[in-house]
């Protein structure tokens, strides 16, 4: 039996990881149908590493919720050298380093982040990255990836309890493969191979197994090692790198660690010459700094790392023809024109559509229908019309204007002096209703599973809903009638809509569509208030005094909720059960170091330089890498730095470690 084993992980490696097959596919499958048929006898024998055991049994309903051990960030982006040398600079500068930085260069896989949790070396749980925090139970749907191991190999000390963190991609030629079947069967084929990994990894019901087995995972962090006595024994990236190799990951290949800026910048020239010969896409390189105490102590915003930055290609561009420019209502009314492109691949992606973003951003581009176009696409940012070749431009070509009317609801539409945004003005048109509706159920928002696109379309042209509210007083009978609906799958959405009443506060508020209120700002809002009420009443100055949030966002939330009928929706949601718990509101005004800026220079006997400034920061205060006017401390330990003689020149106070303490403490 082990001999089986070892032979079909050898066959699964030489399939997905080098691409050079040995054996046929019925081949593979009569090994693996032998070393089941041996299972069966001999269940006791079962190891958990057996190939067999990658068929788990698949997620029965909507998948479980799991928070990350950690939250799974984002990585601050670069598009040219010198982006990159700013970067180093500013992380020279906060380490305090006369000799050049190391880092790990990295390829910047496009494919989705996971998390994979694997308790006493075993795979125990596996999650998409969903909103950064909460992302959702895969670990099903994830054993069936061939190349992400049940068990980790002892190769290094394993970690009690450690989170892998990579990224699951499809190779390029399997996508191909995967769109070609998909358009013989008849189905939309996949925008692109990150789409068509993270869509892999969210099969709920019929799962395509093969399309699970086609997936590929590269590991590129260990986010949490907990272990008693037992920790991982790597202090750079490049060993985080060696250990996840030694457990039996891939690793993000080809990484090569650089000694400063320049060598990252070469490392990433290299790369971009390779790009269309890597078997993965990659939309870029990741420079990390190399080593783990550096990392700490640069630390960590909201968003992203201050120890590492991704330095992203330049977009692919690509010519094709305009087939037509129509006016799209999106939920606040805006009229955007979007060009019809004739279908074109740009770097492995097919695009058909670009957005012109209103009637400005058209006159100056002059794009005509019929024109051939420069389309540019730049990772998952919307493709671009970059300019038109107006050589190629056809005879009796005519302006584009935005129409008059919105072609939905036919309303006249306006524009207003000073704005670049026309707009139906009617709050009843469908096309917005409709975008409401979208947003109120998405993910982010109430995740209301069921209430989709067609359904919604459905809803809002039958005059079922008109507003959020409606969707809460619909019953089953009515749902069951409609088009592609039946009494099984109106009850499920009747159950997910009870689900989705039961939310929380930062949910709501996304839900609620205020502009430029989205997850972050959302999660500020309700953890500073804590419930509704306090919002309703708050004024744009009491919404500014929180951290992160500035005027142009709190004038949005007190205009919303100033609309009187934005204020009788939200209480006939209420009234109608949805809600959430409310949370205590933390303390108002802003903390007691707010408005005061620390710059911290040598080392400190008492605690590290991170936890000083992390305390300094819970405190509202503010810690920069470099004394200017500004500056209202310096804190000096031992062996500081040249900061010290700016500081005197500057005349800033300066404080020891003892008077810091004090401060933080008092
Ligand atoms: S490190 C704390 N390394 O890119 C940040 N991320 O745009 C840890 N990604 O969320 C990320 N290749 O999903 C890292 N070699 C690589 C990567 C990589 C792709 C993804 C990752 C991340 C996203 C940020």
């Amino acid at each position: 039996m082990g001999l089986l084993i070892g032979e079909l992980s050898r066959h699964d490696r030489l399939y997905y990881q080098e691409d050079r097959p040995e054996v046929t596919d019925a081949e593979y499958d009569r090994l693996l149908r032998e070393l089941r048929e041996l299972e069966a006898s001999h269940p006791a024998l079962i190891r958990p590493d057996s190939p067999t055991q990658r068929f788990g049994a698949p997620p029965a309903e909507g998948f479980a919720e799991v928070r990350h051990l950690e939250p799974m960030r984002s990585l601050d982006n670069a598009t040219n050298a010198d982006a990159m040398r700013n970067f180093d600079a500013r992380v020279l500068r906060e380490l305090e380093r006369g000799e050049p930085i190391e880092y790990c260069a990295e390829p910047k896989l496009d494919g989705a982040g996971v998390e994979l949790i694997y308790d006493q070396g075993r795979l125990s749980v596996g999650s998409t990255r969903g909103d950064g925090h909460v992302g959702e139970d895969v670990t099903a749907n994830l054993r069936l990836c061939p190349n992400i191991p049940l068990v980790l190999l002892p190769g290094r000390p394993i970690p009690e309890r450690v989170s892998v963190r990579g990224e699951v991609a499809l190779s390029a030629a399997r996508f191909e493969r995967l769109n070609a079947q998909r358009l013989e069967r008849d189905q939309e084929p996949f925008a692109n191979p990150r789409n068509a990994a993270a869509g892999s990894l969210r099969q709920l019901h019929d799962i395509d197994t093969q399309r699970l087995r086609s997936l590929e995972f590269r590991a590129y962090a260990i986010a949490i090692a907990i272990g008693a006595g037992r920790p991982i024994a790597a202090t750079t990236q490049a060993e985080v790198l060696e250990t996840l190799s030694a457990w039996g990951f891939a690793v993000s290949q080809p990484s090569e660690t650089c000694r400063g800026i320049e060598a990252v910048i070469a490392y990433h020239q290299r790369l971009l010459a390779d790009r269309n010969r890597m078997r993965i896409e990659i939309d870029g390189s990741v420079a990390k700094v190399n080593r783990l105490d550096d990392q700490a102590e640069l630390g960590t915003l909201a968003r992203a790392p201050r120890w590492a930055i991704a330095f992203k290609f330049p977009p692919q561009r690509e010519t094709s023809i305009v087939l037509g420019i129509q006016a799209q209502v999106g939920r606040t009314g805006a009229l955007t024109p979007v060009a019809e492109l004739h279908p074109v691949r740009i770097g492995g992606v097919t695009v058909s559509h670009a957005s012109l973003h209103n009637q400005d951003e058209v006159d100056r581009k002059q794009v005509r229908v019929g024109d051939t176009v420069v389309v540019q696409r730049a990772g998952d940012v919307i493709p671009q019309i970059v300019s038109v070749v107006t050589s190629k431009r056809p005879k009796k070509t005519r302006r584009y204007r935005l129409p008059r009317r919105c072609p939905v609801c036919r309303a006249k539409t306006v524009r207003l002096e000073g704005e670049a945004v026309t707009r139906c003005p009617n709050l009843d048109c469908p096309a917005q209703i409709k975008n409401n509706l979208r947003h109120l159920a998405s993910r982010s928002a109430l995740d209301v599973e069921g209430l989709g696109e067609k359904l919604i379309d459905q809803l809002v042209e039958g005059g079922l809903v008109r507003r959020f509210s409606d969707v809460f007083r619909l019953d089953a009978a009515t749902l069951a009638g409609l088009d592609r609906m039946g009494e099984k799958s109106a009850a499920n959405l009747i159950a997910s809509l009870e689900r989705a009443q039961d939310t929380t506060l930062a949910r709501f508020l996304i839900g609620l569509g205020i502009r430029n209120v989205g997850t972050g700002v959302a999660d500020l809002i309700a953890a500073h208030f804590g419930d509704l009420d306090p919002i309703l009443s708050a004024g744009a100055e009491e919404l500014e005094a929180i951290d992160g949030i500035g005027p142009t966002i709190a004038e949005s939330v007190v205009a919303f909720f100033a609309d009187p009928r934005n204020r009788a929706e939200v209480a006939l949601l209420r009234k109608l059960g949805v809600g959430w718990k409310a949370t205590a509101p933390k303390p108002r005004g802003p903390g007691p170091l707010a408005e005061r800026t620390f710059v911290l220079t040598g080392g400190l006997a008492g605690m590290t330089r991170a936890t000083a400034k992390e305390r300094i920061r819970a405190l509202g205060g503010k810690v920069t890498g470099t004394v200017s006017k500004k500056t209202d401390y310096l804190v000096v330990g031992s062996d500081p730095g040249s900061k010290l003689d700016r500081a005197k020149q500057l005349k800033v106070e300066i404080l020891d470690e003892a008077a810091l303490e004090k401060l933080l403490t008092d």
